[in-house]
């Protein structure tokens, strides 16, 4: 079964892009998984992590990015090609070369990373979003661009991630709308949660306005540091503030992730593709962080992320014994 979840958060810069990439990566190639990122932030960073700058200026250029999905609604054109704007094999992790013209059916089961990415063009197209009702005589509603052009796609995947840009426009709805889950990555500090209530109550009305299945399934603490007062206060307050932004908006208060993701520069050198580390190791650090080697963390972090999804699984919650 496909899990789609969205990465979100109000806030700027709390590691929603990092978490997403290191979460890929350690479930396609430490956890074996098939797994697609929908990168819908014009600040294209998950991209750029992913396939590096060179390709995806090439691929900017020849208008096969998630940009160009919307632009064709707003001005009527049919430039994207979603068969040639998913790129196969993404990560400098990955090892194995997929020639762009080889047939990749649902039978190929590798564990790979195959990316749609993101463009700068992205505004142009935020800002134009209303336009896709009125030129389509309002048979296409601007939130579901994504799920007409890509929700057939996502069943060739065992992990549909998508990396959202830290606002709730029509762009980020269009994520949230295909999203089973939604998680949300916070620095335990006042700014990073202050957005927390916002989120839950507007996805929450969304949800119940377009009939969605989304709930989420958690927030993660990220970019910690252990001993900074600051972060330990903010821990202390983030229960309370959970318990009060679900209840408000009428759902099920969503746990925190039992790992929390430390300050570390690996972390952040890891974002950078151009580094071609020899492997998963060297790639998120050697380094210790409260009694772990920091390459531990997102496999700590993906095998709490799998077991949630599983456990909200029909298929693998086991029936009453007969
Ligand atoms: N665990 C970490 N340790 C150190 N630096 C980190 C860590 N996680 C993220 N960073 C750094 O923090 C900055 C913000 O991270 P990131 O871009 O992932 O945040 P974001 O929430 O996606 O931001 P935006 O809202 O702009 O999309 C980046 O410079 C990144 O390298
Ligand atoms: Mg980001």
């Amino acid at each position: 079964m496909t899990h789609v979840v969205s990465f979100i958060n109000l806030k700027g810069g709390v590691a929603k892009t990092t978490t997403l990439v290191q979460l890929a990566e350690t479930l396609a190639f430490i956890k074996g998984k098939r797994v697609l990122v929908l990168d819908l932030d014009p600040q294209t960073n998950a991209t750029i992590a992913l396939m590096g700058e060179t390709r995806w200026e090439a691929a900017d250029e020849a208008h096969q990015t998630v940009a160009q999905l919307f632009l064709d609604q707003i001005h009527d054109t049919h430039l994207f090609d979603v068969n040639r704007a998913i790129v196969r094999g993404v990560s400098n992790l990955n090892r194995i070369t997929i020639p762009p013209d080889m047939e990749l059916g649902p039978e190929v089961t590798y564990p790979r990373i195959d990316l749609l990415p993101s463009s700068i063009r992205l505004i142009e197209a935020q800002d134009r979003m209303a336009d896709i009702s009125t030129r389509s005589h309002y048979t296409v509603s601007p939130m579901e661009v994504i799920r007409r052009a890509l929700e057939q796609r996502f069943s060739q995947y065992d992990y549909v991630l998508i990396d959202c840009p830290p606002n709730l426009g029509y762009i980020t709805q269009n994520g949230l709308e295909v999203s089973d889950f939604y998680l949300v990555p916070t620095i335990p500090d006042k700014l990073s949660t202050y957005g927390i209530p916002q989120i839950v109550k507007t996805i929450s009305r969304l949800r119940r306005a377009r009939s969605l299945k989304i709930a989420c399934m958690g927030v993660l603490v990220t970019k910690y540091q252990v001993g900074s007062n600051i972060h330990t206060r903010g821990l202390d307050a983030l229960p309370e503030l959970l318990r009060r932004s679900f209840d408000e908006a009428g759902e099920v208060p969503a746990r925190l992730f039992g790992v929390r993701m430390p300050q570390a520069g690996a972390t952040a050198e890891a974002m950078d593709y151009d580094r071609s580390p020899t492997n998963f190791r060297k790639k998120y650090g050697t380094g210790t962080t409260s009694g772990h080697y920091q390459y531990e963390f997102p496999v700590m972090l993906a095998g709490e992320f799998i077991a949630r999804l599983d456990e909200s699984d029909p298929d693998t919650v086991e029936g009453p014994a007969s």
